[in-house]
């Protein structure tokens, strides 16, 4: 068992460390700055990481007092509470400019005799998830339903043989290099898209335990045929000249992976919950725009599970709200504060397409704020009417029931201008961070 951050005298410590990390860059001029200077919002365009939303100014700003006066953040007491929270504790989280995370990774044989590697991020048990440090998703138990058009369930059925899981069946193809070509009138819907890895027709991240309590698990495969003396060379990361080769046998979120320290590293994605700035993982995606936008693996037996179920008995999956026409880096006027060139309101899949970061996506329930948290994310796209842009009302959303009271109002709707709906798109996107 690892050491608990969250008791004992150098938890204290270390809570203080992790909580100035979240709250100022950790790089670039911030990190010099004196305690009383940190309060003032100093962005550093060249980090990219100056998003007054996400990157929270220190909370001595605008008071007399020194940042860290205050005390720990109430999350510190009660996870429920307002503060910083790790929520996938399973590895370890390096904060930063595009803030990666560390984890486990496993190596098994697939039916095929093909080697194939994975991780393990949510569990439907929540004994086995607390005990290794992952997300507990009550909601997964439902995920071994729908059929796809050749009569498989959404989680593959396997069976545990000497400590790991034996005859899996599906796989994946890393060779496809990604690619998105932004549309015509507008970057959404792009012209073209190919994700940079490929699911076969068994391929899902969901396995379900047969021999295990049959409880659902989130164990998404990252490496395909490849041995373990190849990847062990990208311990450090990925060597600008072996890219291209590493890419088409790794998934794309990959930025480092090390079999002999049995770990790999994975890009993380901003999004909102519930007016929270959150860090998630992405690993797959039942449609090629997503799993292309954000580097997953395309898996189209996730399309199997029902969609628009959100809280309903049995239902498998949580909401995810996608806008796509909010405000781009080209909406800010000239003479913005700091000489800043990232719009503050900036989200949605035509800045992500056009690649100024994240879609700043919104998700529904995350563990310490509600029970009904489900890895496999069920997107609503939600577009700004003409009126809403031309007057002004177009804004940056981070909650669930922000984006549904201005669907019920009509300032936002689907992208055929009809009323929010369910686009029938998974993303498998396991949550690991809360900064707030
Ligand atoms: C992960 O993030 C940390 C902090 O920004 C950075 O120093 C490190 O290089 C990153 N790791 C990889 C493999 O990119
Ligand atoms: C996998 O290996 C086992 C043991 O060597 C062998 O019996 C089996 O036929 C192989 N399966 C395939 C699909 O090659
Ligand atoms: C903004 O840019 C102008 C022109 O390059 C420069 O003179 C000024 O110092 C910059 N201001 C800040 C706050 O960086
Ligand atoms: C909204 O504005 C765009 C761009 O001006 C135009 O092409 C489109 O027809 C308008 N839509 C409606 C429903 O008026």
């Amino acid at each position: 068992m690892g050491v608990s951050k969250y008791g004992g005298v150098s938890a204290v410590l270390l809570f203080a460390i992790c909580a100035c990390q979240s709250r100022a860059s950790p790089t670039g001029p911030r990190k010099a700055l004196g305690r009383r200077q940190a309060s003032r919002f100093n962005p550093d365009p060249a980090s990219g990481f100056d998003d007054p939303t996400v990157d929270i100014a220190d909370p001595s700003f605008g008071t007399a007092i020194a940042a860290g006066y205050q005390g720990p953040m109430a999350s510190y007491e009660n996870h429920a509470l307002v503060g910083p929270v790790d929520l996938l504790r399973s590895g370890q989280l390096n904060l930063g400019p595009s803030p990666n995370y560390t984890l486990p990774v496993y190596q098994s044989t697939a039916l095929s005799n093909e080697t194939y590697w994975w991780i393990v991020t949510d569990s439907s048990d929540e004994g086995n998830a607390q005990q290794l440090g992952i997300n507990f998703s009550p909601k997964l138990r439902f995920a071994a339903q729908g059929r796809t058009l050749n009569g498989l369930t959404a989680a593959e059925e396997v069976r545990i043989v000497d400590n790991t899981v034996g005859g899996r069946r599906g796989m994946v193809d890393f060779s496809p290099v990604r690619n998105i070509v932004p549309g015509q009138s507008s970057p959404f819907p792009p012209a073209h898209v190919q994700p940079g890895s490929v699911g076969d027709e068994f391929y899902t991240p969901l396995i379900q335990l047969t021999n295990g309590g049959g409880e659902i698990w989130n164990a998404p495969i990252i490496a395909g045929d490849v041995t373990e003396d190849y990847l062990n060379q990208f311990c450090d990361g990925i060597p600008s000249d072996m890219l291209e080769d590493f890419r088409s046998k790794v998934h794309d979120q990959v930025l480092a992976i090390c079999p002999r320290e049995q770990t790999v590293t994975l890009a993380t994605i901003h999004g909102f919950s519930f007016g929270k700035s959150v860090l998630y993982l992405i690993a797959d995606g039942s449609d090629p725009l997503p799993a292309t936008l954000d580097g997953g693996t395309y898996s189209p037996r996730l399309g199997a599970l029902p969609t628009g179920g959100d809280d309903a008995l049995f239902s498998g999956v949580e909401r995810f709200f996608v806008c796509t026409n909010g405000y781009t880096d080209a909406d800010l006027a000239p003479g913005a504060p700091n000489n800043e060139t990232h719009h503050p309101w900036r989200q949605g899949l035509d800045s992500s397409i056009l690649g100024e970061g994240n879609a700043l996506n919104i998700l529904g329930a995350i563990p310490t704020v509600a029970y009904d948290y489900s890895p496999l994310w069920n997107f609503e796209l939600y577009t700004w009417t003409n009126y809403s842009i031309e007057n002004g009302i177009r804004t940056r959303l981070t909650a669930e029931f922000e984006v549904l009271g201005m669907a019920a109002a009509g300032y936002v709707t689907d992208p055929n201008g009809d009323t929010l709906s369910d686009a029938k798109i998974i993303n498998n996107c396991p949550v690991v961070y809360r900064y707030l």
